[in-house]
């Protein structure tokens, strides 16, 4: 089956852009000496992690606990949750998978150290653990070496827990990579004084895991990182084409559309709105418009309803009539995603697997 006999909306994955995406990433880590661990929150597909795997990553990253039962289900075996996993029910879940693979959490605080510490004790398993400091989103993370110190001493005690190393998401660099001279600099002082201080106080720091895909290829220059999570890249969206991390021809995913109503003068509409797209602003743009038109770039993408994307055809030349499809590169590619069963993957064209969206929808 060719692209073009989908039926619409539909994801459809570029899967020679994809490969070469996830070959990049995993060349330029082994030139540099860097451990790859992708986030897989960008596809939530354990066929791809296991593509991620075999070009060279050590292991992926999830957020949640439900990502990361059905990246173990499918054959997944080191496993980082990226998120502060709190709460018995979730904790009982994760200590019971780590009996039967590698599962590190990152976290930054006791109360969430303890949780796991105490679930794990019970299922017999062992949980690493990486402390999160921030260093400069204001999201999670610890502000004060001093406090890094004081949780880690206090992880340091707790059965079943093993300190391995720190986590930063440099989720606020949010600028070209050409520009970042300054931010990675911030970053690399910032991660040295907390190494320095976990060192001085006898704690082990043998990981430091960093990394998004905007700042991806300038990681060499962080100095003491010693992996790497991107998520995005393996796709891409509008949001890196905006930071110019990638190329149009770098955008692997995209949705394919239907114009459905072309009754309101230099309107249009798709059949294609918040349920196909996710609501995401273009951040790295003008913050106007919900995803870029690929056969017409100057068509402006201005609102979603649940089932309707709104067309402004008012600055294009484009003459859009009932049935023309077009590709939209969505703003925001993870949670797009998100919202669908399946994705084409194709080769020119041609339609070679269709692979559930197996990690969608898990929200514990
Ligand atoms: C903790 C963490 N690590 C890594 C990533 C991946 O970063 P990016 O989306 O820039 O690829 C994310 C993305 O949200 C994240 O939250």
């Amino acid at each position: 089956m060719r692209i073009e006999e989908l039926d619409t909306p539909a994801a459809i994955v570029d899967l020679d852009v994809m490969e070469n995406n996830i070959q990049s990433i995993a060349d330029y880590c082994r030139q540099h000496s860097l451990k790859l661990r992708p986030h897989t929150k960008t596809h939530k597909i354990p066929e791809i992690a296991k593509l991620q795997v075999k070009a060279g990553s050590c292991g992926i990253t999830v957020a949640k606990v439900g990502e990361a039962e059905v990246m173990a289900a499918a054959g997944l075996k080191d496993i980082l949750v990226a998120y502060p996993v709190l709460g018995e029910a979730k904790t009982t879940r994760l200590a019971q998978l780590a009996r039967e693979c590698k599962i590190t959490v990152s976290l930054d605080s006791l109360e969430v150290a303890e949780g796991l510490s105490v679930a794990a004790h019970k299922a017999g398993s062992q949980i690493d653990i990486l402390l999160e400091f921030d260093t400069g989103m204001r999201r999670c993370g610890v502000e004060t070496p001093a406090s890094l110190v004081a949780l880690g001493h206090a992880v340091a005690k707790l059965p079943n827990l093993h300190l391995a190393g720190v986590l930063f998401y440099p989720g606020h660099v949010w600028v070209r990579p050409e520009e970042q001279g300054p931010d990675l600099e911030r970053l690399s002082e910032r991660i040295e004084s907390m190494k320095q201080a976990m060192r001085a106080n006898g704690l082990d720091c043998q990981t430091v895991s960093g990394g998004s895909t905007p700042t991806a290829y300038n990681s060499h220059r962080i100095r003491g990182v010693t992996e790497i999570r991107p998520g995005n890249f393996v796709y891409n969206d509008r949001n890196e084409l905006g930071l110019h991390v990638c190329g149009v021809d770098q955008c692997a995913l995209r949705i394919l559309t239907t114009v459905v109503s072309c009754s309101v003068s230099r309107r249009a509409v798709i059949d294609a709105g918040s349920k196909t797209f996710a609501a995401d602003r273009w951040l790295s743009g003008e913050g106007k418009g919900f995803g870029l038109i690929v056969e017409h770039p100057d068509v402006y993408f201005e609102l979603m309803s649940e089932e309707h994307g709104h067309l402004d055809l008012s600055g294009s030349s484009y003459t859009a009539r009932v049935g023309d499809r077009l590709t939209m590169i969505p703003n925001h590619a993870c949670v797009c995603v998100n919202l669908h069963e399946r994705i084409f993957f194709h080769r020119k064209g041609v339609v070679e697997a269709t692979w559930a969206v197996a990690g969608r929808g898990k929200l514990q």
